[in-house]
């Protein structure tokens, strides 16, 4: 917060002509001297967000509702925009605004821009399983230059929200399960998009969303219920959203779903009493997608006013699509219902956040025509989306170390759904990504190997799923078995086969739960012709969630995880199936062997009855027709080459709560080739007020290491790092034994114990 705070003193200067600012250099002064002139009209427009409906470069909307809305933009009634992008739209609607209006005030442009503008980077689940915090700070910094280049100001990322249930489609759009890796995942994407500095016009403000819990919809159905403990809440979902905020995100956004029968747009505890109050957030809070509006079916408002009222009361100071705030707040206020103060503050962060972001001094600053034309889809975009990209691919199986390939191999098959396809590596949410502009895996594979080897390709099957709408998948032939027989001449004789399945783009993403989470269509009958001909198979995944493999996994050889990876793909992945880049990518995500087993999570708590009964009898915590552990588990990840870990030495058996604890370990990289490990760190309370997870990643590295070098890994942790929400409400760690783990993934690991000695927390 305190860069927060120290960027609003040094961007105060305002518009010269507009004759609202004066120059003075305080902008929370400035900021008042504005609201003094605001009527409570103006204050109220300014929390009214509206999406772009009509064209605002073309000719004015012929329906009365664009009128309406055009009207508003012109008379100051509206705050922010979203969905208007480009420097010819952002700049004609600003100068509708900003010259029309009393205030002259400018309006914030937001826009979801999450992973990539147009150089599109991996899906951020993707990038996640690339544990390495300077890619992601780096893609996050891309797409920031790329949005600020074409007239926009804010994205509405990252979503911080934990998954633990691959049936939800927006699992592809976050970190994954844990709360560590999501909390500096979170805190690496805000740097990447603001900067140090959001004035400037290639940064741009982020937004931590959505708060809170909406990951845990029940039964992974988007905008279900969330039905979560506080346990949860405080241990495992909020801690992320503290880390965005701890990095200076300037907005924070709430969800759709109901926390404990509250809807979180309406709930006060969590925005006003947690988020502004106890840990002092001064940016501004916006609605989700009309989920002001949404408060009446949830059935907690009766109507839009008392929406309205709900909504402004708990904290959500923009109102996003649902126009509660304009009908309804000056009525409220008129009434005495909502005290003016409310309203105030709210606008007070409104205004703050287009000061910081230099708008006063000129609101056009992200306007320039140039830079939009130079820096967009760059060479050197590209470049770094191709890099990005390989760090996400997570090796899944490598029986026999089929791969890497060589390039000079006689004949390879490239088989699938996928193969081809320029699209479904774009993935979900894909901003400003244009249609089909990906590199595929066959043209990847075809640079890769130029002329030494023959390429056979063979589409074989379609994917067998429309997700666009549900209408379109309904009306689909799943069953199309003709390219099977193309499919399986081609795989014949060939020296190794690359099968390319999955998912395709919208399959998953926002509103696309899905209760199999296996291969759809007839991808499960093709790759079995394929291997009764040929068994020396490479599968390469693209998908924007977990899959259930245990199938897949039984049958091929080889398995690479490649997610959605953006625009360079294609050549991302041939770089790893022939060895230019030796796959270091670690799961964010169990992978379940089934999807009954969901949710399933590493870090889940013991239970009473943890273990097989001692007298062979059911009666334990388990399925009896499956294991309970997943197929690949959290922080799974091979290489090319192999890593052993020596034993763990403490530094200290005990330590007081004011010492610190140095767990180290020796990497050596024990194989042929160079290559990155994530050496990951564990711990688990043994004993606790409340019950406490098996293991919690506390810390990581990664760390690259030469054929046969050696290195010494040290961590060092302190009771800061042990603390957690406790049964009396307090964030601290209590005294007592612990087992601290480290390895090359949360199942396989070395443990060693120490205790925290009675005392207290020091702050
Ligand atoms: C999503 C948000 C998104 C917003 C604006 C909503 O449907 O839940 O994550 O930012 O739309 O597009």
């Amino acid at each position: 917060m305190r860069t927060v705070i120290t960027l609003l003193f040094v961007f105060a200067c305002f518009l010269s002509t507009a004759p609202v600012f004066g120059a003075e250099p305080d902008a929370m002064k400035q900021v008042d001297v504005l609201m003094n002139k605001m009527t409570l009209t103006e204050k109220i427009g300014q929390l009214n967000q509206y999406s772009s409906t009509f064209d605002i470069t073309g000719p004015p909307p012929a329906d009365e509702a664009g009128q309406a809305r055009l009207e508003h933009i012109r008379s100051g009634q509206v705050g922010s925009m979203l969905n208007v992008v480009g420097v010819a739209a952002t700049r004609r609607a600003q100068e509708l605004a900003v010259k029309n209006s009393r205030l002259g005030i400018p309006m914030l442009f937001g826009f979801d821009v999450i992973h990539g503008y147009q150089t599109m980077f991996p899906i951020p689940l993707a990038e996640a399983a690339s544990w390495d915090m300077a890619a992601v700070e780096q893609s996050a910094r891309i797409a920031a230059v790329e949005a600020g280049a074409a007239g926009l100001h804010w994205t509405f990322a990252p979503m911080v929200d934990i998954s633990r249930d691959a049936r939800w489609g927006r699992v592809m759009e976050g970190a994954g399960e844990d709360p560590y890796l999501n909390a500096i995942v979170a805190a690496a994407r805000v740097r990447g998009f603001q900067g140090d500095d959001l004035s400037k016009p290639d940064t741009i403000a982020a937004c931590a969303k959505h708060f809170a819990a909406y990951g845990f919809a029940e039964a992974g159905r988007d905008y279900n219920t969330a039905e979560i403990s506080d346990d949860t809440l405080f241990n495992v979902v909020l801690p992320p959203f503290k880390a965005a905020v701890d990095a200076g995100v300037a907005t924070v956004m709430n969800g759709f779903n109901e926390v404990n029968g509250i809807p979180v747009t309406a709930d006060e505890r969590l925005q006003r009493q947690l988020l502004k109050g106890e840990w002092g957030f001064e940016g501004m809070v916006v609605s989700d997608w009309g989920s002001i509006g949404e408060l009446m079916p949830h059935g907690v408002a009766a109507d839009l006013k008392q929406a309205a009222h709900l909504a402004i009361t708990a904290g959500s100071d923009m109102d996003m699509e649902s126009s509660a705030y304009l009908k309804h707040l000056p009525e409220l206020v008129k009434a005495g219902l909502v005290d003016e103060k409310i309203i105030d503050d709210a606008v007070r962060r409104v205004l703050l956040l287009k000061a910081k972001l230099g708008l006063f001094e000129d609101p056009y600053r992200y306007c320039d025509a140039q830079r939009e034309k130079e820096v967009i889809y760059s060479e050197s975009h590209q470049a770094a989306a191709r890099d990005v990209a390989r760090k996400s691919i997570v090796l899944l199986k490598n029986k026999d170390n089929l791969l890497p390939l060589k390039k000079d191999m006689g004949v390879l098959a490239v088989i699938g759904p996928l193969a081809d396809d320029k699209d479904a590596p774009l993935g979900s949410w894909r901003g400003k990504g244009v249609t089909d502009s990906a590199v595929s895996l066959l043209a990847g594979i075809k640079a890769a190997v130029g002329k030494n080897v023959t390429v056979r390709y063979a589409q074989g099957a379609t994917l067998g799923v429309g997700t666009r709408s549900f209408v379109e998948e309904l009306s689909l032939n799943h069953d199309d078995r003709s390219g099977i027989k193309a499919a399986v001449e081609a795989a014949r004789g060939a020296d190794t086969v690359i099968m390319a399945l999955g998912e395709e783009a919208f399959q998953s993403g926002e509103g696309r739960s899905q209760v199999e989470i296996g291969l759809k269509g007839v991808q499960m009958d093709l790759l079995k012709a394929v291997h009764a001909v040929n068994p020396n198979i490479v599968v390469v995944l693209s998908n924007g969630r977990p899959l259930v493999l245990t199938e897949i996994n039984d049958m091929v050889p080889a398995l690479v995880e490649a997610w959605h990876l953006g625009s360079q793909s294609g050549h991302a992945v041939a770089d790893v199936l022939f060895g230019d880049h030796n796959p270091s990518g670690k799961l964010p995500m169990s992978f379940p062997r089934h999807v009954g087993q969901l949710p399933l999570y590493y870090n889940h708590k013991k239970t009473g009855r943890p273990g097989p009964d001692p007298g062979g009898l059911v009666f334990w915590s388990h399925y009896t027709d499956m294991p309970n552990s997943p197929l690949f588990p959290f922080g799974f990840g091979l290489s090319y080459t192999t890593f052993d870990y020596g034993d763990i030495a403490l530094s200290n058996k005990e330590i007081a709560f004011d010492e610190k604890l140095t767990i180290t370990t020796t990497l050596t990289n024990t194989g042929k080739h160079s290559g990155a490990e994530v050496v990951q760190l564990y711990v688990r309370d043994l004993v606790g007020s409340r019950t406490r997870p098996v293991k919690e990643l506390k810390g990581f590295q990664k760390i690259t290491l030469a054929a046969g070098a050696s290195q010494k890994v040290s961590f060092t942790i302190d009771s800061n790092d042990l603390a957690f929400y406790t049964r009396d409400g307090q964030w601290r760690a209590e005294p007592g034994e612990f087992v601290v783990f480290i390895g090359t993934n949360s199942r396989d690991v070395q443990e060693a114990r120490f205790t925290l000695k009675q005392g207290r927390q020091l702050n």
